[in-house]
């Protein structure tokens, strides 16, 4: 069987570039849509004819029926949060299920978020002395600390009773007495819990494989896979603007680490990016807008986070960040989001270059020093003032902002493949090229 092009699909900012709906419509052209990393810290919003679904943890591909769902064994799962959510699915009237012949599967090597990492998380986040990321407060960089510890629970032993006894209590007695002494946080009843996690495991089994071997053979018998990144590029445990990340791989390579397929099996890359960007969270963000632009992208763009409804810091597109994100991804594709958004914006300045003590640079610091001493260099482009809102045709698009689309491409260093108009899957324009790549 001759195989067929699968994809990574990314963010390529801070996250929230518009991915879920991006996949959402990319999904009809693929078999299987397999999550890689993080858990329910990612926000998916999907839009179908005027119903809004935000997806944490499942993969947007299953709101299509013929579409399977993995969550690899990459992703750290909260099993609650997954169970309300196939609950929430299910009422929506999508018989979502698991097994031979279902839609859903849980890779057995994924890791198990417990309340104690949510404790610990909270705990540390408010604790004097330590550098406040911003967290999502779901425990995620905790689970991933006790996974690289190897003393976390995975998703095979949640499903053992005795040995998911045993890791409770043992991990209860730990983490309540570290979180006792540290900041004097109330302990957590390990009898209370284990109750509750093996009633939950019990419902999660139906779900659970060996979901390496289920993609492997997909793609061995012709099957197309995406595979869906959370969060985005610079939110990268390695890659990402390092403390100020979340504690998983987010970048393409993490697809390979996050599934068991190999790197020679992943096809293309696709990178999401919003026409501006967008942070939630502390950290640096070389080109935020401090003025009232600021709330115009805010309020139109709806940029209130989709999982903590915290406002989304605003700035304008910063091209050498998006180079070095499709440096470290080998981006092949972009997908451009929320093009509408800057609609009634008169003039769009473009960060192109940063500037270091008067020299031009490209280079992205590694260290938050480094961020201190950017100066971004922007060039300023007139805006289209009217409305793009649901253009379906790029030759469609007035003339300046087809102009915005053709110099982003060209400073990127990868081809623009989309651009999405609109929340709504039909608000979206697909350039010829990449339909082609698409069918292949
Ligand atoms: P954590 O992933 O909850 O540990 O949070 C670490 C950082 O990543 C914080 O700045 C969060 O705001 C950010 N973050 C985590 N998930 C997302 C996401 O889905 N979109 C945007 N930012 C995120």
């Amino acid at each position: 069987m001759t195989q067929r092009k699968s994809a990574v699909i990314l963010g390529a900012q801070w996250g929230d570039e518009g991915k879920g709906k991006i996949v959402d419509v990319l999904s009809g052209h693929f078999d299987v849509v397999a999550r890689y990393a993080g858990g329910h810290n990612a926000g998916h919003t999907v839009i179908i004819s005027g119903k809004r679904f935000v997806l944490q943890l499942i993969p947007c591909g299953v709101l299509r029926p013929e579409c399977k769902g993995v969550i690899g064994n990459g992703v750290v799962l909260d099993p609650m949060a997954f169970l309300s959510e196939v609950k929430k699915l299910r009422e929506a009237g999508l018989p979502i299920e698991g097994g031979p012949g279902g839609q859903l599967f849980v890779s057995n090597r994924a890791q198990v978020i417990l309340p104690y990492h949510r404790m610990i998380e909270l705990a540390a986040e408010n604790a004097p002395g330590r550098t406040k990321i911003g967290t999502t407060s779901r425990g995620i960089g905790p689970a991933y600390e006790d996974k690289m510890h190897r003393n976390g629970l995975r998703v095979v032993d949640l499903l053992n009773p005795s040995l998911l006894r045993t890791h409770i209590n043992n991990a209860c007695h730990e983490k309540n007495t570290i979180a006792h002494a540290l900041f004097g946080t109330e302990p957590l009843d390990p009898k209370q819990m284990y109750e509750e996690y093996a009633r939950a495991a019990e419902q999660l089994a139906p779900f659970v494989t060996d979901t390496a071997v289920l993609l492997n053979d997909a793609i061995r018998a012709g099957q197309k896979v995406m595979f869906e990144g959370a969060q985005g590029a610079l939110l990268d445990i390695d890659h990402g603007t390092y403390p100020f990340v979340t504690s998983s791989s987010s970048t393409a390579g993490g697809a390979v680490t996050g599934t068991g397929v190999g790197p020679t099996r992943m096809g293309t890359v696709i990178g999401v990016t919003k026409a501006y960007v967008t942070r939630v969270g502390e950290g640096p963000f070389p080109t935020e807008i401090n003025d009232s632009s600021a709330e115009l992208l805010r309020a139109r763009g709806q940029e209130y986070g989709a999982v903590t409804g915290r406002p989304r810091r605003c700035g304008w597109l910063d091209l050498p960040l998006l180079r070095y994100s499709n440096m470290i991804n080998s981006t092949e594709w972009l997908v451009v989001t929320k093009m509408d958004v800057m609609d009634e914006c008169a003039e769009i300045p473009v960060c192109t270059h940063y500037k270091v003590d008067g020299k031009l640079t490209d280079t992205i610091p590694a260290d938050m020093r480094g961020f201190d001493l950017i100066e971004p260099v922007f060039t300023t482009l007139k805006g289209w003032s009217c409305s793009t809102e649901g253009v379906t045709e790029f030759e469609r698009l007035p003339l300046l902002a087809q102009e915005y689309l053709t110099f982003l491409e060209k400073e990127s260093g990868a081809r623009i493949g989309m651009v999405s108009t609109g929340p709504d899957r039909d608000q979206t324009i697909t350039l010829p090229a990449f339909a082609e790549t698409l069918s292949a």
